[in-house]
């Protein structure tokens, strides 16, 4: 594969100070993604899996180390350029999907479309995703009204609404019965390929990662494999 990272972090370290003591969650992770390329991360419960996501995501802030998203620092920009980078190069899906509880599916997907697109216009998308996911009669349901296959269907859809640069996914499939994980993970394995997206999806599942190309593992704070 030519070199043409679209994420490279250096040297990157965590930690988190609970009831005063100091827990080293990322001890120096060297990370490399290039453009197109499908990664899962592995790694056991407490390794810092999400740790390294949200950093990834720019929602959470490395104690130190490098890293470079489409060539720009995210480190060295403020609020609003950060939230236009996040906004436009990262999709996610959460471990525990954040969907927004008084709002519909639709609306759900719609509302971070509206950031750079018209009204009418993000609807339309959005209609479109959701369908694509295989949520066409399901659009004017709040979570509460969806199981959880279909929210974390709704996840998938929003993450993929803005054509991230990047797609993130924490175990997207975690809470899911096996037939609708399959389910999920081909869908979004289609619409990756479809687009060239690259993705770094975490599992616990060694086959669905081994599905997804490259397997990377965090153990004791760093990237082994
Ligand atoms: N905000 C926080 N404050 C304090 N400690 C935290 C915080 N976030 C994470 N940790 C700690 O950091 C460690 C790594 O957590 P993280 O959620 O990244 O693990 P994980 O690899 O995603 O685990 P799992 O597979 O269970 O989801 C854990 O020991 C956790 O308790
Ligand atoms: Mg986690």
């Amino acid at each position: 594969m030519t070199d043409n990272p679209i994420l490279m972090m250096e040297g990157i370290k965590k930690s988190f100070i609970v009831e005063g003591h100091k827990i080293d969650v990322l001890k120096g992770v060297d990370f490399k993604l290039q453009a197109g390329e499908k990664v899962s991360l592995t790694g056991k419960s407490g390794a810092g899996k999400s740790t390294l996501l949200n950093i990834i995501a720019t929602l959470e802030k490395p104690d130190s180390g490098t890293m470079l998203i489409d060539n720009t620092d995210p480190l060295k920009l403020k609020d609003f350029k950060l939230s236009k980078l996040r906004n436009r190069k990262i999709g996610i899906v959460f471990q525990f999907h954040h969907l927004l509880p008084e709002f519909t599916a639709i609306e759900n997907v719609a509302i971070p479309l509206m950031v750079f697109k018209g009204k009418n216009e993000s609807f339309e998308r959005a209609a479109f995703i959701l369908e694509k996911v295989g949520l066409a009669d399901r659009m004017n349901h709040k979570p509460a009204e969806l199981s959880g296959g279909e929210q974390q269907r709704v996840a998938i859809a929003r993450a993929l609404s803005t054509e991230p640069s990047i797609l993130l996914m924490d175990e997207p499939t975690g809470n899911l019965d096996n037939e609708t994980g399959k389910m999920i993970i081909e869908l979004i394995l289609s619409v990756a390929e479809e687009r060239s997206l690259t993705t770094l999806f975490v599992s616990h599942n060694i086959e669905f990662a081994k599905e997804m190309g490259r397997v990377v593992e965090l153990n004791d704070g760093v990237i082994v494999l």
